[in-house]
């Protein structure tokens, strides 16, 4: 839809001003201002009037939902019609996270269901690892396939992770760009319409998000998390996709491990079925499960569990995501041969703790940042990624560690980078005598209000 702004009444200023003033906004003068954006006939000093006017005063329901619309048809929003897919596009997000290699899971599995997920997904931000980082360890694998490749392959396989190319939601990039540097990243209407812009350009039947709580979550405080979830579960829904948002646990590493390569290691061996009631495959079942239902392919919770536990011992998910590696650019056999084709790191050492304990806790944004200083993330949106490092079999709440039993496995660049992780990692563990048991990991489910 382009918008021409000599058909709306307001002038940039004058929006800024209602804004401001705390007056609502006329819901089409937002369309034509977020189009403005786009198409470079708004300034950025009026997109940081903008967002701080919102971030002071914030947004009606409507209001978010406009400006989710306008955010997602400010470019290319793509299509399933013509595929004659014979099933619903659903797909998932997630505030992000440490050792969270959910979608890796999540994809194939509710692929191998049934459904098809036209996966677009990000690298790592802050201290939270990145899918796309995750799927690069592997060789040859190509997250910017041509659009025509990408429909290809969601249509043959069942799911495509890639990357997000030039024209999604152009508006957000300039919109984000300049909360970046105006401190209006934390209000809720903007993230809303932000990762909804975006993800919604993908012309979904249906998406879960999972929004995470705790010391490794974007969102700083629980009640922060919990707002997150109900303002995306009912803004999406109203915007026209059915959305569910669950409020998951995030206050330790949700895999037993954080890293790049690490995590494909993990990810093939739940695909290969083992450890099915880990706390990371009791999360990506919840979803699963939200996203089979959702995109109607089962009629209850039960024959939802039904379907993914067969395909998942079947060896049909570990299929899917076997095909989906190989469609884009990976190895035809990196399923059966994936430690011949993965990076691994020249030093890879028990970190023990000081004294012996159970965890009682453990700062998990501070365990992401060890990983990103042993360059397995980015400090800089243009540095490239060690894909060997990270930590591998971390302890969790609860566990016992001694000289037996260490804190975790690193695996690092060299002597020095190792020793500093180790303290790190030791830091950011609390250790004590008393039993600890992990927070609950689904800790709510937002069904989105039409
Ligand atoms: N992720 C996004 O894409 N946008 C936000 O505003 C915050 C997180």
């Amino acid at each position: 839809m382009v918008a021409n702004a000599s058909h709306h009444a307001l002038l940039p200023q004058e929006l800024i001003r209602l804004k401001r003033d705390g007056e609502p906004l006329p819901l089409e003068e937002i369309e034509a201002f977020v189009q403005g954006i786009a198409d470079d006939r708004i300034s950025d000093a009026q997109i940081g009037a903008f967002t701080m006017a919102v971030f002071l005063n914030g947004m009606s329901r409507e209001e978010v939902v406009a400006l989710t619309t306008a955010t997602r048809d400010s470019g290319h929003v793509m299509q399933w019609d013509s595929l004659n897919l014979p099933g619903p596009i659903v797909d998932k997000h997630s505030t992000g996270g440490v050792g969270d290699l959910v979608s890796l899971v999540l994809g194939p599995w509710v692929a191998a269901c049934g459904a098809f997920v036209p996966m677009i997904s990000g690298r790592g931000l802050g201290h939270t690892g990145g899918t796309l980082d995750k799927l690069e360890s592997i060789p040859g694998y190509n997250p910017y396939p041509a659009p025509e490749r990408f429909s290809k392959v969601v249509k043959s396989t069942g799911v495509a992770i890639i990357g997000q190319t030039g024209n999604l939601a152009p508006a957000d990039k300039r919109i984000y760009g300049v909360r970046d540097v105006t401190a209006t990243v934390e209000s809720i209407p903007l993230i809303t319409a932000s990762i909804l812009g975006k993800k919604l350009a993908s012309g979904l039947d249906a998406l879960v998000m999972d929004v995470k709580v705790g010391s490794g979550a974007f969102m700083p405080t629980p009640e922060k998390s919990r707002e997150l979830a109900k303002s995306i579960a009912n803004v999406a829904t109203q915007a026209g996709t059915p959305t569910t948002a669950l409020l998951t646990d995030m206050s330790q590493p949700l895999a037993p491990c954080a890293g790049n390569a690490v995590e494909i290691v993990e990810t093939l061996a739940l695909l290969r079925g083992e450890r099915p009631d880990s706390r990371v495959m009791q999360v990506t079942r919840e979803l699963a499960v939200e996203m089979l239902m959702a995109g109607k392919l089962v009629a209850s919770r039960e024959e939802a569990l039904a379907k993914l536990e067969k395909a998942l011992t079947s060896g049909a998910a570990a299929d899917v995501f076997a095909r989906m590696v190989h469609e884009l650019g990976g190895p035809a056999d990196f399923m059966e041969r994936s430690e011949h084709y993965l990076a691994t790191a020249p030093v890879i050492q028990a970190v023990y703790p000081e004294q012996s304990g159970i965890v009682q806790c453990i700062d998990t944004r501070a365990v992401g940042m060890s990983v990103v200083e042993l360059g397995g993330g980015r400090l800089r949106n243009d540095a490239s990624v060690d894909h060997s490092v990270g930590f591998s079999e971390i302890a969790e709440v609860g566990d016992r560690v001694d000289n037996q039993r260490p804190l975790a496995i690193v695996h690092a660049r060299s002597e020095d980078a190792a020793a500093r992780a180790a303290a790190q990692l030791r830091d950011a563990v609390t250790l004590g005598d008393a039993p600890a048991t992990a927070d609950t990991l689904l800790q709510d489910t937002f069904r989105g209000e039409a």
